[in-house]
């Protein structure tokens, strides 16, 4: 009696282990309907500072070969210069992707808010990704200009399907009131609150996501220009310091859904967010066993230096 007393306890604690391990990792399905509310395609395919993988990040070579291999977003890093055009670049200064130890040599270290846009068009963006990658070194790349916003955005529109774009906002403690100067710039241009000037067919709100660290950021952008879509990101440091519901709380304020550093959140983790209407990126994610892990959780997007990779993996 006490033998088959003990086998039904084993069988049971075994059932439930197997039932609550199913139950922690099985795939959250939510992602793609809150996705779908947004007027965002499932998954989305987001082209980190461009190809950057192939062409010199963040330059117009970037973002044109990413547009013609027909990514949802490409995804650029926003800063202001000293007289004020908002341009694209990542970094805060311009050391590893100019040349400006040999314009500048004295204003290296300098941020990026200490240049006007015509000192900074004196600078080549692409010759270093040639020396540093002979193996993907075109002569194309020799001496790419930095790209304003404006330019972004009529490289987005001009491909053979309107791209959307990702604005990921840098420094911006350094750039009193820039979510004005970003909404006066989409408006003019067309991208936000009135018509579009392509006839292709898009609403406002699957055309533009804004990114960003910051909390601050987020919220003036729902107060100033609430259709368009927000994305909180999230870095191991910030996790590290407060958790994940935590971060879901915060978000849940003034964002559609989080950007998360690194890893493909876990499955739980995803249910938590997708419970609260959010939807979860991770970034960067530009290797083929994360692509699988991606599929298997049913990813909302990817975030990646290899739009060619993610694409021929989905197909
Ligand atoms: O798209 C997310 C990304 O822009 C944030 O990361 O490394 O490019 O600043 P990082």
């Amino acid at each position: 009696m006490k033998i088959t007393l003990m086998i039904l306890l084993i069988f049971v604690i075994i059932f439930m282990l197997f039932y609550g391990g199913y139950y922690l990792i099985r795939p959250s399905q939510k992602g793609e309907e809150i996705l779908k509310d947004l007027n965002l395609p499932h998954p989305t395919i987001i082209a980190h500072r461009g190809a950057s993988n192939i062409a010199p990040e963040s330059t117009e070579a970037a973002f044109i070969k990413a547009v013609e291999m027909g990514v949802d977003y490409v995804e650029a890093d926003i800063h202001r210069t000293k007289d004020g055009k908002i341009v694209v670049l990542h970094d805060s200064n311009l050391k590893r992707t100019s040349n400006v130890e040999e314009i500048y040599p004295d204003r290296q270290n300098n941020h990026v808010n200490t240049f006007t846009y015509n000192e900074l068009l004196k600078l080549d963006f692409g010759s270093w990704f040639n020396e540093k990658h002979p193996n993907k070194a075109d002569e194309e790349y020799n001496n790419l200009k930095i790209i304003t916003l404006e330019r972004l955005l009529e490289i987005a529109e001009h491909g053979k399907q309107s791209t959307g774009v990702v604005l990921d906002l840098k420094d911006v403690w350094k750039y009193p009131s820039i979510e004005k100067d970003i909404i006066e710039i989409l408006q003019r241009e067309k991208w936000y609150g009135k018509q579009r000037k392509s006839s292709k067919e898009l609403n406002d709100k699957g055309n533009i996501l804004i990114f960003s660290f910051n909390l601050k950021t987020l919220k003036t952008f729902k107060e100033l220009a609430p259709s368009i879509t927000r994305v909180l990101l999230l870095n191991q440091n910030m996790l590290s310091i407060r958790g994940w519901k935590r971060w879901l709380d915060l978000a849940e304020e003034c964002s559609h859904g989080l950007a998360v550093k690194e890893t493909l959140t876990w499955p739980w983790n995803l249910a938590l967010a997708h419970n609260r209407k959010l939807f979860v990126f991770p970034y960067v994610i530009n290797k083929t066993w994360q692509l699988r892990i991606g599929a298997h959780i049913n990813s909302s997007g990817y975030i990646t230096d290899r739009p060619e990779l993610v694409l021929r993996f989905l197909k």
